[in-house]
């Protein structure tokens, strides 16, 4: 078997990928480990950058999302019993966030794919990648694919990566000492906007899905195990983290889906290796405070869709060779900035009330001064892709 992209990975940066090569006329076959059903309820990452929402629409598959999704044109950072809201219309005119599901961007991009006649394999098994230097191909399941390129789309725990030979990566990376347990409840959001709480019990994140759904997030420590949740001690822990301010009262439904995530910084460069690219999460992981993973997958996926575009067209390697330095700015940008979100929000136990000081004044500034507020707007929002 042979196509022009093997793509490794049906996430967003994997089916975004095939999708915008297939506009462009180039073949690929996007081979997925879990089965489509697996992928398609996987609940991950919720906010929309601007420029994500504009590429989706571009690429013809906006539509659900321009329907369903909800645009928001502020947060709220809550801390100290007061709610301080970081208004985007006027920080940042013009550009906003849209919250949607990253499975329901999935499901859109696989029926886009599916419908196009795209050939996406799911419960791909033992996928192996071979001569990477020149002519490589992948292996799965007995069969063989060969390709021109292949793009390393598989995320963090994926065999891409991996398959670089040793001593050519450079590695960077932060591990924080907790991690945030996420829960999907169907209740109507208390909030019309995003609330990110700090208090002295830690961190906690109100989100949404819709009118009916709620998302939420607790900053818990790295070694906390599901079974400890209960029910009951979640929304207890939601409560006393997020009713902090007169007359805000968080309502509770039945918990519907709930994970622990580690928190983790890391950036694996140069994001090539011969006829090998990787994209999204395969390279990069940001720690979730400041929204951005998702949005990364896509930034990368535009870059490598460009360079893939001009290699096709005539042999040009120029922006293939480039890749990883086109990405690599606005990675290390969002690495910056998550960073930030997440020292300026979480409880650190190593924190004295020396620091803690630091932290409140530092929020304080944040949300009184116009200058500081516009720099979590406009990285909130996503700076623009041409950056
Ligand atoms: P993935 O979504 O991980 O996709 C990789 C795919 O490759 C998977 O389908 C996997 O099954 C498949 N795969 C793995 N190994 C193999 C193999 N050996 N063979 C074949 N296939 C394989 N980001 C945001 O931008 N905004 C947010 O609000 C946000 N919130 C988040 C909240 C949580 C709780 C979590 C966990 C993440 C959040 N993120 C957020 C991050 C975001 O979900 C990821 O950055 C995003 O999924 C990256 O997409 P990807 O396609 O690169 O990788
Ligand atoms: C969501 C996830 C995030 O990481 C974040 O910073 C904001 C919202 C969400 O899943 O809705």
């Amino acid at each position: 078997m042979r196509t022009q992209v093997g793509i490794i990975g049906a996430g967003p940066a994997g089916l975004l990928l095939s999708h915008l090569l297939h506009l462009r006329g180039i073949s690929s076959v996007v081979l997925e480990k879990r089965s489509r059903e697996y992928v398609e309820r996987r609940v991950r990452a919720g906010v929309l950058e601007q420029g994500t929402v504009d590429t989706l629409v571009e690429a013809g598959v906006g539509e659900r999302m321009l329907r369903e999704g909800l645009p928001h044109h502020g947060i709220e950072l809550r801390y100290g019993g007061a709610g301080h809201r970081i208004p985007f219309e006027k920080l940042v005119p013009g550009r906003s966030i849209t919250v949607y599901g990253q499975q329901e961007v999935v499901k859109d991009l696989i029926a886009a794919r599916l419908a196009a006649g795209g050939d996406v394999r799911f419960e791909v098994e033992d996928v192996a990648l071979h001569s990477l230097e020149s002519q490589p191909y992948i292996t799965f399941g007995g069969e063989r694919l060969d390709c021109d390129v292949i793009a390393g789309c598989d995320g963090f725990h994926g065999v891409s990566r991996p398959a670089i030979p040793e001593g050519v990566l450079s590695v960077f990376e932060r591990d924080y000492p907790f991690a945030w347990l996420g829960i999907l409840a169907r209740v109507a959001p208390s909030s019309e906007e995003l609330i990110y709480a700090r208090t002295e019990r830690g961190f906690a994140l109100h989100s949404m899905r819709s009118p009916t759904v709620s998302r939420f997030y607790l900053q818990v420590p790295a070694d906390a195990r599901l079974e400890d949740w209960t029910d009951e001690r979640i929304w207890a822990e939601l409560r006393t983290r997020l009713e902090t301010v007169p007359g805000f009262t968080l309502a509770t439904g039945e918990i519907m889906e709930r994970g622990i995530t580690p928190m983790r910084g890391f950036v694996a460069e140069p994001m090539q290796y011969g006829r090998l690219y990787l994209a999204g999460d395969a390279a990069h992981i940001v720690p979730p405070t400041g929204a951005k993973g998702l949005n990364l997958a896509v930034a990368d996926v535009r870059v490598l869709t460009e360079a893939l575009a001009a290699y096709f067209a005539d042999g040009s390697t120029g922006l293939l060779d480039g890749y990883s330095d086109a990405c690599l700015k606005r990675v290390w940008r969002a690495q910056h900035f998550s960073w930030w979100m997440t020292t300026l929000l979480h409880t650190f136990e190593e924190d004295d009330p020396y620091a803690r000081k630091l932290q409140l004044s530092y929020l304080d500034y944040v949300t009184s001064s116009e200058a500081a507020a516009t720099t979590l707007a406009e990285n909130y929002v996503g700076l623009p892709f041409d950056r």
